[in-house]
């Protein structure tokens, strides 16, 4: 079944305004929600944010007051999508908890988007970071039994493994290093933008979680582990930025977002396997579509453009939340030992790399390091959480 975006007037904005009663969902049951309803929640709370804090870059450079009003206007919608979206995480899960849910979603969603990916650069890129933030699940589940007494296997649930990836000492690169070629926006798969923008916005909203939750916790290992995981959140948003066009227009961009954002929550609306939740993904589908024509008229108005020239004319298979472990094993076999030099990569350190090591290193051992050998002195070993292959 093809559905396109373009051909569905969706809820009018003038009918998009709930009151508190409709805002106040009730959170998914901690004990008992499908792992993947969690990280779609988080997914779609990343696009969202994503959404707010475009229109709001948005208003602060347009002159033009009508414009504004209106951007004001779509964007108090999303503010009361994204309350809606995120108040669905149940308040009883630590920010430890929601870290390791946020990592599950940087592994599962940036290796579904690696296997979808068309374009064998950008494909590249998501396959340097998914190894990332997949030792990243790792450290975070160490200090999560060390400091809580609780398993991380309990959280992702037997869909994705907890064992070690590139190893988080490694991910601290030159800045100049994290930047690569932008796709190139007339040419690109319109799959490659959706791709772009998602991830993107899913390492922006993990950044600042950490940049906020990493000083609540008391725990010296806790708080300089999440200040060195922090910083390598920064080096991923810089490094998926990025990939995306920045000749596109302001407003290209704008439909760019409307159309990513009905894009993920139909996605999520086909394979969401809980009913409540699945209808606020269809709801929220509904109030993105007008987004989306207002945003095309503002396109065609100020671009004299049609949303055809810039969007797919259907949507792509709907992203999916599912097990990647043998992709992400394979990967694990063949790149490594990648870093990256200038825009490309490489399987060598080289001399940039190895200054910023020695610098932020300051001759001792990183954060992510040491959360392993202490949890290794106290129960015997590292934790980690393997599944059979199949
Ligand atoms: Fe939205
Ligand atoms: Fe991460
Ligand atoms: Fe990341
Ligand atoms: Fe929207």
């Amino acid at each position: 079944m093809t559905f396109n975006p373009l051909e569905h007037k969706g809820i009018p904005l003038d009918k998009q305004l709930r009151n508190w009663r409709e805002l106040d969902v009730a959170p998914v049951d901690p004990d008992d929600a499908d792992p993947y309803t969690r990280c779609r929640i988080i997914a779609l709370n990343g696009i969202e944010i994503e959404s707010i804090m475009f229109s709001h870059h948005f208003a602060r450079v347009c002159p033009d007051m009508e414009v504004k009003r209106q951007l004001a206007e779509v964007r108090y919608i999303e503010a009361q999508q994204q309350k809606v979206v995120n108040w669905l995480l149940p308040g009883a899960a630590s920010p430890l908890e929601t870290t390791i849910a946020y990592e599950q979603v940087a592994v599962d969603l940036t290796a579904w988007v690696a296997r979808m990916e068309p374009d064998p650069q950008l494909r590249q890129a998501y396959e340097f970071g998914v190894l990332e933030d997949f030792d990243h699940l790792y450290r975070y589940a160490n200090l999560y039994e060390m400091i809580q007494h609780r398993k991380a296997e309990k959280i992702v649930d037997g869909l994705t493994e907890v064992i070690p990836g590139r190893p988080t000492r490694y991910h601290h690169r030159h800045p100049h290093d994290n930047v690569r070629e932008p796709y190139e926006k007339t040419t690109a798969d319109p799959l490659s933008k959706l791709h772009a923008l998602t991830i993107m916005a899913a390492e922006q909203q993990t950044m600042n979680f950490y940049m906020n939750v990493g000083p609540q916790y008391m725990e010296p290992i806790a708080r300089q582990l999440y200040q060195e995981i922090g910083l390598i959140e920064e080096e991923h948003v810089t490094h998926y930025e990025s990939l995306v066009d920045p000749g596109e227009t302001w407003w290209e961009r704008l439909v760019n977002h409307e159309y990513a954002e009905c894009y993920l929550y139909y996605s999520f609306m086909e394979t969401e396997s809980d009913p409540r939740v699945k209808a606020i993904w269809e709801l929220h589908l509904n109030m993105e579509l007008a987004h989306l024509q207002a945003a095309c008229d503002l396109m065609r108005a100020n671009d004299g453009r049609e949303p055809e020239e810039v969007v797919a004319p259907e949507l792509p298979v709907p992203v999916t939340f599912e097990p990647n472990k043998e992709y992400l094993r394979e990967l694990l076999d063949t790149q490594i030992d990648l870093t990256t030099l200038g825009a490309g990569y490489v399987r060598d350190a080289h001399e940039r790399f190895e200054r910023m090591q020695e610098t932020v290193m300051g001759g001792e051992q990183p954060p992510s390091d040491v959360v392993v050998d202490m949890h290794t002195e106290k129960f015997g070993s590292d934790y980690r959480h393997e599944l059979e292959r199949s």
